[in-house]
């Protein structure tokens, strides 16, 4: 690599900081919903016609909507009228798209840039403000930003999972270990009717959320919930498939070998461990490769919560312990998720 000048230097720090700018810009037009109001305009809406129908200053709503055409955000048609860039309309307003980010940036504005403000407080006590110790609002945070995931399974990991398709559309029994609010679960029942569904997880709130949304689902049949550790669950050949989504990273370090291990006491033999997380570089040569991108995030914005992301050999490590066999590999999303399965009783 040639060596940055000051000027480049400069450039990329102006370049994090026009990405500052622009996240807070796109959190105050979802609070808005200027998003979703430019869009229901097919042919573009003007400043005064959007600030009338909002109720908004129009001077301010100017220098907004300018700088969301600045960032191309916004596309300007005839008539000085604002549209919606194409593409975001699944990104910033169709809340069932894969696609959709809206809980993500919630997520990092409205609860992670907090704490990572008084990230200099917390290295120099250690101190550390974890989960369980975080408010209801948190919870639901987390679960808005996971919320779609179910659409990852059912488009990519399903399919790619050999025999998993068939299983589901026959009927298996699943183990969700960290089930939240329990979207994931109750999503996938309603797709797959033979299959059911139990979660466990320790965020009282989500299990209370799960529960009502079960009971509001009429699902209670197939799908149950309850407030435990992973490393606490009991139950012995019951499962066809045990799964985790981005959960393993935060389970407390000293917890995860039991959870493993129940893990593998739950499944029937045969049955399959599908662990979906951000893997985390194992050297330093890996910090600048793309495959870690969201980990190297996910770590940076969560080191207070007392989460410890794993790298690809922990994670094996972790799982080949717990008796696992005939691990498989495979990422979703660049830079994204790696999705990790084995099996009970394989080679
Ligand atoms: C990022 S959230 C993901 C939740 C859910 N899988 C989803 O996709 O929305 C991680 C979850 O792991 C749960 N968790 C952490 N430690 C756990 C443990 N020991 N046993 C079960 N769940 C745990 C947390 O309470 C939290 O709900």
């Amino acid at each position: 690599m040639e060596r940055p000048t000051a000027a480049d230097q400069l450039q990329k720090i102006k370049t994090y900081e026009k990405g500052y700018v622009a996240m807070l810009l796109l959190r105050t037009g979802m609070e808005l919903g200027l998003f979703a109001a430019i869009n229901a305009h097919g042919n573009g809406v003007s400043v005064p016609e959007l600030a009338e129908e909002l109720g908004l200053h129009e001077p301010y709503l100017y220098v907004w909507c300018t700088t969301a055409y600045h960032y191309e955000l916004l596309d300007c048609a005839p008539g000085d009228r604002f549209i919606l860039q194409a593409g975001l309309e699944e990104v910033l307003v169709q809340r069932d798209s894969p696609r959709n980010y809206e809980g993500n940036i919630k997520l990092t504005m409205d609860c992670m840039s907090g704490d990572m403000a008084a990230f200099a407080g917390y290295m120099r006590s250690g101190e550390a403000f974890t989960y369980q110790e975080r408010d209801a609002s948190f919870s639901e945070a987390v679960a808005e930003s996971t919320r779609n995931l179910y659409a990852a399974f059912k488009n990519v990991i399903v399919p790619r999972v050999e025999g998993m398709q068939e299983d589901m559309e026959r009927g298996a029994e699943f183990l969700e270990m960290g089930c939240g609010n329990g979207t994931l679960m109750i999503r996938l029942a309603e797709l797959y009717p033979r299959c059911s569904f139990r979660g466990v997880d320790v965020d009282r709130f989500g299990i209370e959320r799960a529960r009502r949304a079960i009971g509001e689902k009429e699902l209670e049949g197939r799908v149950r919930v309850e407030f435990l550790g992973g490393e606490e669950f009991p139950h012995e050949s019951l499962f066809d498939y045990v799964i985790m989504v981005v959960v393993l990273h935060e389970v407390r370090p000293e917890a995860r070998e039991q959870l493993a291990a129940n893990s593998y006491r739950a499944l029937k033999k045969g049955g399959r461990l599908v662990n979906v997380d951000f893997p985390y570089p194992a050297a330093i040569s890996e910090f600048r490769q793309i495959d870690f991108e969201r980990g190297i995030f996910d770590q940076y914005r969560e080191m207070i919560m007392g989460h410890h992301l794993q790298t690809r050999p922990e994670q094996e490590a972790l799982i080949t312990g717990a008796g696992f066999g005939d691990l498989k590999r495979f990422s979703v999303g660049k830079g994204m998720f790696d999705v990790l399965v084995a099996v009970k009783g394989g080679a």
